[in-house]
């Protein structure tokens, strides 16, 4: 175990602060750099099997402490703004999110735009928007024969974006502006790469296409807003919910601050809800015994014709345990990191300010010593008397934790369930690609494509609207 020596902090008592221990290998400057980018969730097992819970790491000239395991995570979702910063970690999102919203912002005042959001999350809300998702699975699915073959990524990916234009922009914009908006969010997406980490404002190619796609989505957005207001129509979504928030000082959100907004749940929420989509089935597919106890789970519950809706999904309890280990072994975002900006300790190590901090759900969620066998699909390890995840605090982080713990939760939970109880009801499936890998390409690790299953319509599907079809 390699340690190095700091300065001591007082003379009158030496006290000697130890740096984290340095992972083995590495090259000069590059670090470890190519081995994590092959697979990083295998490198965070390897130098944690080495050095347990906290290690020192090199990517690219910078300096990573990372921190794994229950103890870890907390000492890192605990710390305080000031100390380890998401703020800087996340600053390439500026450019797109806007100037006064989210990272751009003091911490506290991203708190207070984030707790705006709240009346678009509750209850109330969330029974709507299970009848706007299965509207929108229900939709998809009826473009399919009778049997056929499709890709779980593209229906994950697809059916999430509808679902987010849908419940956060609302039916205007959903109903005219989908196509010109698969434009828009490539353009936005193409602007959020590792070079806009470094340097957000360079004169590229790139970033330009993300800023004129930006300016577009403030014209549509203050459009539909101008329009709602004339007509005096309110819509149930997202937009209506910041058209009429009010800081704590009875300020506004202008326009261009609601567009920020709404690009800031549609990225921190579209394709997280879409790969956690996709490995669902993946997972249900794979392991045949489980999915048909869920099939009888969702026959018991809506099999008699009763439509679907928020009370039958929250009794869809198998299916819950299902998702929960799905996102277990293929939490979406497999790494979170912060800029340390003040002195971080942690047992007898200090890691210093200027360093990058990482946690890994990934690598977190599969230690023998909090999940029992961790490789392997188990959800009935969320069941009473067991659960798990509960035993230990922030031994599941697939939403984070502490201050900046994931306020779309519920909503991704949602989805995922109506997805599948909707598809579940009309269609039998089967994987083609049997063992599809975790994709590394991506920021968001969804399962590599090809990730094709075959399906065919149920002789006798009850429509999840509870009307039968032969
Ligand atoms: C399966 C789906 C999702 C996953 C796995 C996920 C995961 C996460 C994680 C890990 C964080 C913490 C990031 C950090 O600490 O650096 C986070 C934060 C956040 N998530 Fe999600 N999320 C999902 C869906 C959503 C949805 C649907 C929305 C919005 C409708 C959303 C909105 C946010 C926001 C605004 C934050 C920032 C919170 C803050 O910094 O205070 N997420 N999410």
């Amino acid at each position: 175990m390699s340690t190095a020596g700091l300065a001591p902090r007082t003379s009158a008592r030496r006290t000697r602060v130890t740096l984290p221990p340095h992972l083995d290998g590495g090259l000069p400057f590059l670090g470890h750099a190519l081995e994590f980018n092959r697979n990083p969730i295998r490198f965070v097992q390897r130098a944690r099997g080495q050095h347990g819970d906290i290690f020192a790491i090199t990517l690219a000239g910078q300096k990573v402490a990372v921190l794994t395991g229950p103890k870890g995570n907390e000492a890192f979702f605990r710390a305080p703004d000031d100390q380890l910063s998401a703020k800087e970690a996340y600053r390439f999102t500026v450019p797109l999110f806007g100037k006064d919203i989210a990272y751009a912002t003091t911490p506290e005042r991203m708190s207070e735009q984030l707790d705006l959001i709240t009346p678009a999350l509750s209850e109330r809300r969330l029974r709507t928007y299970v009848d706007y998702i299965r509207e929108e699975v229900e939709n998809y699915a009826s473009r399919w024969g009778d049997e056929g073959t499709i890709d779980l990524v593209q229906l994950g990916n697809e059916l999430t974006v509808f679902i987010a234009t849908r419940c956060l922009i609302g039916h205007e914009f959903r109903q005219n502006l989908s196509t010109e908006f698969a434009h828009l969010y490539h353009d936005m997406e193409g602007g959020l790469n590792l070079i806009g980490f470094l340097w957000p404002h360079l004169p590229l190619p790139a970033f330009r296409r993300r800023d004129r796609a930006r300016t577009r989505m403030v014209e549509i957005i203050s459009g539909i807003v101008a329009n709602r207001r004339a007509a005096g129509v309110e819509g149930e979504d997202f937009l209506q919910t910041l058209m009429t928030a009010r800081y704590g000082d009875g300020t506004a959100l202008n326009d261009d601050n609601i567009t920020g907004m709404l690009l800031t749940l549609i990225f921190a929420g579209q394709h997280t809800s879409a790969v956690l989509a996709s490995w669902t089935g993946v997972e249900l597919l794979r392991h045949p015994e489980y999915l048909h106890k869920v099939l009888d789970e969702r026959e018991r519950i809506f099999g008699g014709g009763r439509p679907l809706s928020f009370d039958g999904l929250n009794e869809m309890t198998l299916l819950g345990w299902a998702i929960k280990e799905t996102e277990r072994l293929h939490p979406p975002l497999i790494l979170l990191m912060r800029k340390i900006r003040r002195d971080l300790h942690f047992r007898n190590y200090v890691v210093p300010a200027g360093w990058l901090a990482m946690v890994s759900p990934a690598a977190s969620h599969r230690i023998a010593e909090v999940f029992r066998e961790p490789n392997r699909f188990d959800p009935y390890r969320f069941a009473p008397r067991r659960e798990e995840d509960k035993r230990t605090r922030f031994a599941l982080i697939t939403f984070g934790g502490g201050r900046h713990a994931c306020i779309g939760m519920t909503f991704a939970y949602l989805q995922v369930k109506t997805i599948w109880s909707v598809l579940l009801g009309q269609f039998d499936f089967e994987l083609v690609d049997a063992d599809p890998r975790p994709n590394f390409d991506t920021f968001v690790v969804g399962p590599k494509p090809p990730c094709r299953v075959r399906y065919r319509r149920k002789k006798q599907a009850f429509s999840a609207n509870g009307k039968g079809s032969a």
